[in-house]
């Protein structure tokens, strides 16, 4: 059956390949997702500007940001960082941005182009050159002809440039923004903005993905037709209300929070900034459950070296500290940050196991009047899942109950999608109670927890071995889908994205996986999930073995070395928790096992 999926996979791929448009990222605006090649898509990526860290170092942050299960990177191009003077350009050594997309390249990360030609970023200028003012009377960001004659120029050199990147042509620029909240300059100049679009359609073709950002308050100049509008804000600003003003503009289409803020900048003479991760943590698992696309900004802050630093005006001048670091999740210093390690864990949420139910049985579901065994479908371990509706309302809580101890061995059950509760083999007294309506859908996971391998007789079948009771009803009408589950946690981490986005808080059976790398060498070590309930563990695809951490003893699991790929690599963590996840979904690596329930 392994080899049957896994060719039914191939398949599938292949069927979405061909009816995929070769190479598009775009907007459906029927379901309100974008598209890339074809299928539903979503971006988690993070703020990372090349001219903060030195390029020695882009390939090692740029892979942090990709094994943080980033799939995107959202980088600005300051102007006067190319330009120094008047038609004088650099592209050389920190500045040579062709060699910082073919960097995020190698890391497998998209690219969100942000070219300005304002950018603010709290550079210099908001990256725009200081030589414009020579020309004392120029009106920057407007239809100044002197501002627009010195952008056009810059943008005859830097959009050209970028042509082969754009992801149609082969590269790795999915979108690219114009301008940059300019719906909070004081000026509003909608002949400037549509001079901006104009140029760039006329440099970059009629493909590519343009867009604006703005803060709620800017949409209402930032934003021009033909433009996708995007918002950004903040963990303490109100999600729904400001996702509700882009559909004022974008009534449909993906949600989009271009700049979701991790942390903060400090300035001269103030106090260190910083965000507090619980909060940054639980309002990007709110985004991501409404299955909108967000930027973390920033996700690796840098270093504002020499004399890049930008500085604000509000009452009084305040210069930004030489140190970007943002309180972001990577630190200046390139090191992981506890906001990366909680950023990891909430990205990790993939979802309901019953999202996953076409790929985990790619084939009919076995229609059956009364319950048939594991064995009689041809699953020798693991899961079936169990489903039928309900014969009638039960509008009072009805006992749901099994005839003759016979859940072989623990069931997960689910109303309507509705995590409900469990059912144990030799555990008859744990009720459990049901209200519903006339064809609600009930689905029991039934789990095989190992047959007997000692005594009299161990002929010990699997699964639902006679049908459920409802208060005084017999379940009938049966569809059995039998799982396999493995083939999916073998198979390529892209299989498993394309599955994130019907995200809902899972309740009851549920994936979680991450990325992961070791800090040297690969030894053995033990796997430690406090707070997790039960479930089950694959590392690298190799299938761990259950947890049960609630029930214990056992609480930690054994990772032979030979599992692991050293520094360097990256290793993936996946798991079938089957009830509950704790709230932090920390998983640790201890240097010892422990085996004594007593101890958690
Ligand atoms: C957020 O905005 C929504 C819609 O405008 C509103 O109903 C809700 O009360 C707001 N929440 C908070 C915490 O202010
Ligand atoms: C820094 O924080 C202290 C204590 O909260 C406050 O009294 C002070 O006004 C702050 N300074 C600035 C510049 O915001
Ligand atoms: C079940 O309840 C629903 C709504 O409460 C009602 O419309 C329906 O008629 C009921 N069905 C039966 C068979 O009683
Ligand atoms: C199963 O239980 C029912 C009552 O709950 C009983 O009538 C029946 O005899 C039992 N069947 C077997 C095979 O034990
Ligand atoms: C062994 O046990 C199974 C159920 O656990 C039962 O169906 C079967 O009849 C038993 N066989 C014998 C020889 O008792
Ligand atoms: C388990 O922990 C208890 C309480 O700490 C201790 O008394 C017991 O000896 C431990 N057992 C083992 C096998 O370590």
């Amino acid at each position: 059956m392994g080899l049957r999926l896994r060719l039914w996979l191939l398949l599938l791929l292949h069927l979405l390949r061909a009816q995929a448009a070769p190479r598009s990222f775009v907007v459906d605006r029927g379901r309100d997702v974008f598209l890339l090649d074809g299928v539903p898509f979503r971006y988690v990526s993070g703020s990372v500007h090349y001219s903060r860290v030195p390029r020695q170092l882009w390939s090692d942050r740029l892979h942090k940001m990709r094994m943080s299960g980033l799939n995107a990177v959202q980088v600005y191009v300051p102007w006067n960082y190319h330009e120094p003077q008047p038609g004088v350009y650099n592209f050389q050594g920190n500045r040579d941005l062709v060699a910082f997309l073919k960097a995020a390249s190698r890391e497998d990360l998209l690219v969100i182009l942000r070219p300005g030609p304002y950018i603010c970023a709290e550079w210099e200028m908001g990256g725009l050159p200081s030589w414009l003012l020579r020309k004392p009377d120029i009106v920057l960001r407007t239809s100044d002809s002197d501002f627009l004659a010195a952008v056009d120029s810059w943008f005859h050199v830097l959009l050209p440039m970028l042509q082969p990147w754009l992801y149609h042509n082969g590269g790795n620029i999915i979108s690219v923004q114009v301008e940059n909240e300019y719906g909070s300059y004081f000026i509003c100049d909608y002949n400037y903005m549509r001079h901006l679009a104009g140029l760039f359609r006329a440099l970059l073709g009629d493909e590519i993905f343009l867009f604006t950002t703005d803060g709620p308050e800017g949409l209402s100049c930032g934003t021009l037709q033909g433009l996708y509008s995007t918002v950004d804000f903040g963990p303490a600003d109100n999600m729904t209300k400001i996702f509700a003003m882009q559909r004022k503009y974008e009534p449909n289409g993906p949600l989009v929070n271009s700049e979701y803020y991790t942390g903060w900048l400090d300035y001269w003479g103030g106090n260190h900034s910083s965000q507090d991760l619980e909060s940054m943590t639980s309002i990007l698992q709110s985004m991501l459950e409404l299955g909108a696309n967000v930027n973390m900004y920033m996700f690796h802050g840098g270093t504002n070296f020499g004399y890049w630093n930008g500085a604000d005006w509000k009452k009084i001048y305040q210069p930004v500290t030489t140190s970007y670091d943002y309180d972001a999740p990577i630190s200046e210093a390139g090191d992981p940050t506890p906001k990366l390690l909680a950023i990891q864990k909430v990205i990790s949420q993939d979802g309901d196991l019953l999202n996953f139910l076409n790929v985990l049985c790619p084939y009919e579901p076995i229609r059956t009047q009364l319950p048939l065994t594991f064995e009689a479908v041809k699953q020798d371990y693991g899961f079936v899942l169990y489903r039928t509706w309900l014969p009638q309302n039960f509008t009072k809580p009805t006992r749901l109950w099994a005839q003759n101890n016979s859940i072989h061995d623990r069931a997960y059950v689910m109303l309507d999608g509705v995590f409900q509760g469990t059912m144990e083999r030799d555990k008859e007294e744990a009720a459990l109670f049901l209200t519903g309506q006339a064809g609600s859908t009930l689905d029991v996971l039934m789990e095989n927890m190992g047959r007997i391998s000692y005594g009299a007789n161990f002929s010990d079948f699997k699964g639902l071995i006679q049908p459920l009771v409802l208060g005084n009803a017999i379940l009938t009408n049966w569809q059995l889908f039998p799982l396999n589950i493995d083939a999916l946690m073998e198979s390529e981490n892209r299989a498993f994205e394309t599955q994130k986005l019907d995200l809902k808080p899972p309740s009851g059976p549920a994936f979680y996986s991450a990325m992961f790398q070791l800090p040297g060498p690969a030894w053995d070590t033990f796997l430690y999930l406090p707070g997790w309930t039960k479930g089950q563990v694959w590392i690298n695809g190799f299938n761990l073995g259950r947890y049960w951490t609630k029930r214990g003893p056992q609480q930690s699991l054994y990772v032979p070395g030979p599992l692991l790929l050293p520094a360097g690599a990256s290793n993936s963590i996946k798991l079938l928790e089957l009830e509950q996840a704790p709230p932090r979904t920390q998983i640790q690596f201890l240097d010892r096992p422990l085996l004594n329930a007593t101890i958690c």
